[in-house]
C-alpha cells in the first residue's frame, strides 16, 4: 500500500518530481480530476490501468501543457485542428488526431493510429506538466465503475493506497468530462458531448460535424473503444424528472415504502418539506452540472435509498452533456406517470 499524499498548490514541484519517478499523481482539471502518469512511461502507464481497474484495451488522453507537445507526436496540425485549439485551448474539448507512427506507446493509444489530445484549462495542472516537462495521460481518477471525480476526496475515496498522491485545487468547475471530437475521420465526430458543443464547433470549423451516439456491442470493434465499457450506474435506481413531472413524482416518492433520494435544483427543494435525502444541485444547469457526480456519490454511500429522482434540463449545449451522463446512470429511465 502507499501513503496517498495530498499535494497542496505550492508543492506543484514534488508532484512533478514523483511523475518524473513513474508515479501517479492526479491532477485537477476544469472538467474532473484526472489520473497523472508520464504518457511515454510504459511501466507508468501500465499502472494506470491498475489502480482505476479499467480494461487495457480503452484508450487514453494524453493531456499537454502546450501546442508543441502534441506536434512532437502528430507532426504539424491540421488547419481545423488549430483553429479549434485557437478558439477552445486550453478546455474541455479534447482532440483525436493522426499520430506518427508508434510515436506513442500502445498502452497509451490501444493500439490505435490516432491519439486523444486535451489540454485542461488549470492553472495548477497545466504548471505540473511543465514541470514533469512530459505529457500525462489522464482518465478520469475514479475506480472503473464509479463516476467520475469531481473533488480531490472523490480521488481519495476512490484511489488511497492506489495512487503517490492528488494534487487538490478544490472542486472543478465544470463537472462532466470533456467534449471529444475525432478529427482523424473525414467529417470531424463528436464522440462525447462536453461543455463545448457542436455547434460551437461548427462555427470554427464551419462546416457540419456529426454526432455518434451509438453503443457498441461487445464484440464489435468500436472507433472509440471508451463507446463499448459500460458507464457508472448507482446501485439504486436512478430515474429522471423532468420539469413538469415533478408534481407526480414526489407524490410518487412519498407512497414508496424504501427511502427515496431527490436531486433537484434549489427551487424545487424549497417546495418540499424538509427531508435528509435531498441534494441540491444549485440554481441550474451549470450548478447541476458541476454537481451531478457528487450527488450520485453522496447516495452511493446510503444503501438504505433505494430510488433517487433527479432532475432532468433540455438537451441543448451543456444540457446534453448533463443529460448524456445521467441517462446513463438511469439506464434511460424517466419518471413517467
Ligand atoms: O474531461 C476529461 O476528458 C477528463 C479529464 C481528466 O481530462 N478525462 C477523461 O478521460 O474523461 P477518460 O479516459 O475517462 O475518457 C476518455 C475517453 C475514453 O472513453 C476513451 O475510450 C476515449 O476517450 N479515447 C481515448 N483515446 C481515443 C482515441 N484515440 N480514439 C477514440 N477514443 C479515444
Ligand atoms: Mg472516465
Amino acid at each position: 500500500m502507499l501513503i496517498t499524499k495530498i499535494y497542496q498548490l505550492n508543492e506543484i514541484a514534488q508532484a512533478a518530481n514523483e511523475l518524473r519517478l513513474g508515479e501517479l499523481i492526479a491532477f485537477p482539471t476544469e472538467t474532473v480530476y484526472g489520473l497523472g502518469a508520464d504518457a511515454t512511461n510504459e511501466k507508468a502507464v501500465k499502472r494506470v490501468y491498475q489502480a482505476k481497474g479499467r480494461p487495457s484495451d480503452n484508450p487514453l488522453i494524453v493531456t499537454v501543457c502546450d501546442r508543441q507537445m502534441v506536434i512532437e507526436y502528430t507532426g504539424e496540425l491540421s488547419k481545423q485542428a488549430s483553429a479549434l485549439m485557437d478558439a477552445f485551448w486550453p478546455g474541455p474539448l479534447t482532440l483525436i488526431l493522426k499520430i506518427k507512427p508508434n510515436a506513442l506507446p500502445s498502452v497509451v493509444t490501444g493500439g490505435l493510429k490516432t491519439a486523444a489530445f486535451r489540454m485542461p484549462q488549470n492553472q495548477a495542472t497545466l504548471e505540473l506538466i511543465r514541470q514533469a516537462q512530459v505529457p500525462l495521460v489522464g482518465p478520469s481518477a475514479n475506480s472503473s465503475g464509479k463516476p467520475s471525480p469531481t473533488t480531490a476526496q472523490h480521488v481519495f475515496h476512490d484511489l488511497e493506497g492506489k495512487i503517490a498522491g492528488i494534487l487538490d485545487d478544490g472542486p472543478t468547475q465544470v463537472g462532466v468530462e470533456s467534449t471529444i471530437l475525432d478529427l482523424s475521420t473525414e467529417t470531424p465526430t463528436v464522440l462525447r458531448p462536453g461543455a463545448i458543443s457542436p455547434k460551437q464547433i461548427e462555427a470554427i470549423l464551419k462546416t457540419e460535424v456529426l454526432y455518434d451516439n451509438h453503443q457498441v456491442k461487445q464484440q464489435e470493434v468500436p472507433k472509440a473503444p471508451g463507446m463499448k465499457y459500460k458507464h457508472y450506474a448507482p446501485d439504486a435506481q436512478v430515474i429522471i424528472v423532468n420539469e413538469t413531472s415533478w408534481p407526480a413524482a414526489l407524490a410518487w416518492a412519498k407512497q414508496q415504502v424504501e427511502a427515496v433520494g431527490i436531486m433537484a435544483t434549489t427551487d424545487i427543494l424549497n417546495e418540499l418539506e424538509t427531508t435528509k435525502l435531498t441534494y441540491c444541485l444549485g440554481d441550474d444547469v451549470v450548478s447541476a452540472s458541476q454537481k451531478l457526480f457528487d450527488g450520485l456519490r453522496y447516495f452511493d454511500e446510503q444503501p438504505a435509498v433505494k430510488y433517487i429522482l433527479v432532475q432532468g434540463f433540455a438537451e441543448e449545449d451543456l444540457g446534453a452533456a448533463y443529460m448524456n451522463r445521467l441517462k446513463k446512470a438511469a439506464g434511460n429511465t424517466f419518471f413517467d406517470k
